[in-house]
């Protein structure tokens, strides 16, 4: 089986829709309107998108509750090849749900360890603030990452309404971020356009950009990335999903990648957009025409661009090699 690895996943995001009608029962939480009548979210545009995310993340109100999630996650992706997958944890979600920072982290890394025991995928997770809550609970969501650090904790980055806000208001949670080593990612060039990317380039100062497709509509910007090695978390399935491409063939993913620019397929927010990252891996390949060796090399890209350690990543590229050998 081809092996994948995952920049860019929600964790609340990633919730099986069978798991959150489960919790809610247990915890007593309404979920009309949640669901449509297939059982699946329901959600019409970015905005109620938003909406649907946050009512189903409030059904996590204790720590085994997210222990579930991510082992759920975790062990469904590597059924499907994955060795290797970040995810974003947001402490305002966990703080709505009446948990702390510390707690959310440790029921998270509980879960994401049992899957590691079971099938050797590993994980690590990416602290986001979120965009239209404003700047200073962006800061707050960096200084709390900050006040109680986690091995498996190791990058920092931003979600939320991109037409919310500019890059500059998050510059000094950005700044606490990168003072204490954590990798540095943000969504932009989703709903916002080339100039968005351009802002968390020069204000963010991140490595990887969420997203980032709209870099496309600007030749200057797209050899900017490709020389600098800007690396895109490209998330086709969902960018289809929520209407900003039609389809996976006319997607700019292989526009970007061409421009030599570090492309990486991911799944967002799996279940909201009837998706799974194997699924987007496969029927993006299928849809470019990319053949095994292209879809090798995404694996690759994402690898070398992780937030981990060298001793796992060396690991991890070493079990690539083995299996798909060049
Ligand atoms: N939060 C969850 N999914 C998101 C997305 N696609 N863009 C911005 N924020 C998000
Ligand atoms: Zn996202």
């Amino acid at each position: 089986m081809r092996l994948t690895a995952e920049l860019h996943c929600h964790i609340e995001g990633a919730a099986p829709p069978q798991l959150v009608r489960r919790l809610a029962i247990r915890r007593g939480v309404n979920t009309e309107g949640l669901f449509n009548a297939n059982g699946s979210y329901a959600w019409s545009d970015f905005t109620s998108f938003l909406s649907a995310y946050d009512r189903a993340a409030a059904v996590f109100r204790e720590p085994e509750d997210y222990a579930a999630l991510a082992h759920a996650h975790y062990a469904g992706a590597a059924r499907e090849g994955m060795i290797y997958g970040e995810v974003f944890i947001s402490p305002d979600h966990a703080a709505s749900a009446g948990l702390s920072f510390a707690t959310y982290v440790e029921g998270i890394a509980a879960g994401m360890e049992q899957a590691r025991d079971e099938t050797g995928v590993e994980g690590r997770m990416i602290v986001v603030g979120v965009r239209h809550l404003g700047r200073e609970a962006v800061t707050r969501a960096a200084k709390a990452m900050i006040a109680h650090p986690h091995p498996l904790v190791t990058g920092f980055g931003l979600a939320g309404d991109e037409r919310q806000g500019m890059a500059t208001d998050f510059a000094h949670a950005f700044a606490i971020a990168r003072e204490a080593g954590y990798g540095l990612t943000a969504h932009a060039g989703e709903f916002g356009g080339p100039e968005s990317v351009r802002d968390v380039l020069d204000h963010l100062r991140v490595t990887r950009i969420g997203h980032g497709v709209r870099a496309v509509e600007d030749a200057d910007l797209m050899r900017r990335m490709a020389e600098e090695k800007v690396v895109l978390e490209v998330c086709p399935g969902s960018n289809i999903a929520l209407g900003l491409y039609p389809d996976r063939a006319t997607h700019p993913v292989g526009r970007l990648r061409r421009a030599g620019i570090p492309v990486t397929i991911n799944s967002d927010d799996p279940p909201f957009f009837a998706t799974t990252l194997g699924r987007d891996y496969d029927e993006t390949a299928l849809a470019q025409h990319w053949d095994a060796a292209a879809v090798t090399d995404l694996t690759r890209t994402a690898l070398r661009a992780a937030f981990c350690d060298e001793e796992t990543r060396v690991r991890l590229l070493a079990r690539l090699d083995e299996t798909h050998p060049s």
